[in-house]
């Protein structure tokens, strides 16, 4: 499997006493797409017996901009099954809601105190969310990269695995890091490394391929939804945006049929001239077929285990409650150490 690491980071091992922590996370705001399966989760699911992981559900994240409470509570729950009903196995993983754990809140403010405005300037991200509205937004969306730095040091995390659109955050959070600890010349914070895959690290919208398939983008055939059925999925792939070359090759000046091409090389796992032969004097719609037969027997097991889960929301509940508990000590620790450090309290 094709992933970005350094020499370091291929070294994981599976005796636990020397595993590598893992953390990661995703916000509950509805809707977990593809682009999050394939970018993030099926990975967390691929290298969890190697990895010491922990992996949170960002709700704090999620209230930096507007969210209605009852559809918030339920986001909680259902990013938490999905999490589970994609691989994630909660004896190998802790799975916790950040605002569980309070030490986030609480080193995300000693952190601010910390960083300097004109790197947070600089965060793209920012300006997309904002867009027009940088005078009228809560701080919290500019404030945001603080407390994504401090969910992952909170942890002494070694590799943080994420999709592309992440990369940015990730190296503030190595800058913060390695700013702090030399200021009190302690190794107060391990410093993380990013675990970007090749393939699937950026999935495209399928109405607009220039876009990355996202959350909240207002058209809804933009994106496949985890829990889509079936024939929603055959539906969406048909409408999918390609040209009128008719030819299904990778090719970059092709971004439609491209964006589909690596999201049927990241379900199938076949190098990209196997997928080329395979469909060679095909058409568009004999491969849009046999994409959507792969998306669908990908989606359907997770959506079965899925509406288990919901089921029995005592299930869940317990393993988020038992999920914080285990997180808690590590992240107090760091805080605490942070504190003395800085000569608090
Ligand atoms: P978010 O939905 O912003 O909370 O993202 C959760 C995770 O999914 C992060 O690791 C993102 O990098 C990843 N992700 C989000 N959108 C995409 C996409 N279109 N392609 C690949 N990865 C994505
Ligand atoms: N900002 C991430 C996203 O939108 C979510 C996130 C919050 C995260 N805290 C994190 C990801 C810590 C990795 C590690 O996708």
């Amino acid at each position: 499997m094709p992933v970005e690491m350094n020499a370091k980071s291929t070294t994981a091992n599976t005796n636990p006493s020397v595993k590598k922590r893992v953390f990661s996370g995703i916000q509950p705001s509805g809707n977990l797409h593809l682009g999050n399966y394939l970018g993030a989760l099926r990975n967390w699911v691929q290298t969890q017996s190697e990895y010491d992981n922990i992996f949170c559900i960002v709700d704090l994240h999620a209230i930096t901009l507007p969210v209605d409470p009852k559809e918030l509570h339920n986001d909680i729950r259902q990013l938490a099954a999905l999490y589970i009903a994609c691989g994630l196995d909660p004896q190998r993983c802790k799975l916790f809601v950040q605002s569980h754990v309070h030490e986030h809140a609480e080193a995300s403010w000693v952190m601010c105190c910390f960083t300097p405005m004109g790197w947070l300037n600089r965060m793209t991200q920012f300006k997309t969310k904002a867009g027009e509205n940088t005078e009228s937004v809560g701080t919290g969306l500019y404030c945001y990269p603080v407390l994504m730095a401090c969910d992952i040091l909170l942890y002494q995390t070694h590799y943080v695995p994420v999709g592309d659109d992440q990369r940015q955050h990730i190296e503030l959070t190595r800058d913060l890091a390695q700013r702090f600890n030399a200021l009190y010349g302690q190794q107060v914070f391990t410093i993380p490394e990013a675990q970007i895959r090749t393939v699937g690290a950026r999935v495209m919208a399928l109405d607009d391929p220039t876009n990355k398939m996202s959350k909240t983008d207002p058209n809804p055939n933009s994106r496949i939804n985890m829990l889509d059925d079936a024939q929603t999925i055959k539906r969406k792939i048909a409408r999918a945006a390609t040209d009128s070359m008719r030819l299904v090759t990778f090719d970059a000046t092709r971004p439609g049929i491209t964006n589909l091409l690596t999201i049927y090389q990241a379900l199938t796992g076949q190098s990209q001239e196997t997928i080329e032969e395979e469909f060679a004097g095909k058409g568009y719609g004999e491969f849009k077929a046999a994409l959507t037969d792969h998306l669908v027997a990908t989606l359907a097991p997770i959506q079965k285990r899925y509406h288990e889960l919901m089921d029995d929301q005592r299930v869940l509940e317990g393993i988020l409650k038992q999920g914080a508990e285990q997180a808690r000590p590590i992240a107090a620790a760091t805080l605490q150490h942070v504190k003395e450090v800085i000569g608090l309290g």
